[in-house]
């Protein structure tokens, strides 16, 4: 039976906002969902074990015969794509630009770019493609209701305890991607191609939004009045921003 994490749960009711975990190999993930503005479904990080659009919960929101909007935020996140693909294969996928070229290798090679994804948010709703990275990162801002919840890629891990399988475990530690909010040494060492390019965009969302929440695709929700300041903390620490 699915765990209640593995379900699809409300995060936001007003921006009709859904999440849910999966696990590849050993490593625990997070899918993310909201409707277009015109109802359609939004997937990010579609996973090959959650086949499931949460349109069931409410009922002003289409169901499983509107083909949903495929993202993969970034280079690394499509092991579930091919699923959903087969199983709605009107879908339309979405990838920033910097990640289509090794997703096209990966067999993803139909996807559209996400600027194109731009057009369909609801209102309060924004996409961002990040600069200065190798393999493109896709975040989405959300402001509803007093909130500003930043559903992120994998620039920032929340995991609330090292995993208990060994191999798992020691690349956390080397990565420096656990326990608690982290910037993993792979953003740092592999992804970063332009650092002063990608603190620069990340100094300006950081001052224009002031995240309450976090929605990470590794590890928990964090939802915290001073997430900006330790989002701040963790950039100047890790990465040497001046801000
Ligand atoms: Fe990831």
């Amino acid at each position: 039976m699915a765990s209640e994490k593995t379900s699809w749960q409300m995060v936001d009711p007003e921006a009709k906002l859904f999440t849910c975990q999966y696990r590849v190999a050993n490593f625990i993930s997070r899918s993310n969902a909201f409707p277009t503005a015109s109802g359609q479904w939004v997937i990010v990080s579609p996973s090959a074990e959650k086949l499931e659009l949460p349109g069931t919960v409410i009922k002003d929101v289409q169901e499983s015969e509107t083909a949903p909007c495929l993202v993969l935020p970034n280079a690394f996140h499509f092991l579930g794509y091919a699923a959903w693909k087969k199983k709605f294969p009107r879908a339309q996928g979405y990838a920033p630009e910097g990640a289509l070229a090794r997703l096209a290798r990966k067999g993803c090679d139909d996807l559209k770019p996400l600027a194109e994804l731009k057009g369909l948010l609801p209102q309060g709703v924004s996409v961002v493609e990040l600069p200065g990275l190798r393999y493109g990162e896709t975040w989405f801002r959300f402001s509803h209701a007093g909130e500003r919840t930043w559903v992120t890629g994998d620039v920032f891990f929340n995991l609330k305890r090292f995993s208990r399988q060994p191999f798992a475990r020691l690349t956390q530690k080397l990565l420096g991607s656990a326990p608690g909010l982290k910037l993993p040494a792979t953003i740092k060492y592999v992804l970063i191609k332009d650092r002063k390019v990608f603190l620069s965009c990340l100094e300006k969302l950081l001052r224009e939004d002031k995240p309450t929440r976090l929605l990470p695709l590794h590890g928990e929700i964090l939802s915290d009045p001073d997430l900006p300041q330790k989002l701040t903390v963790l950039l100047r620490e890790r990465l040497g921003a001046k801000f």
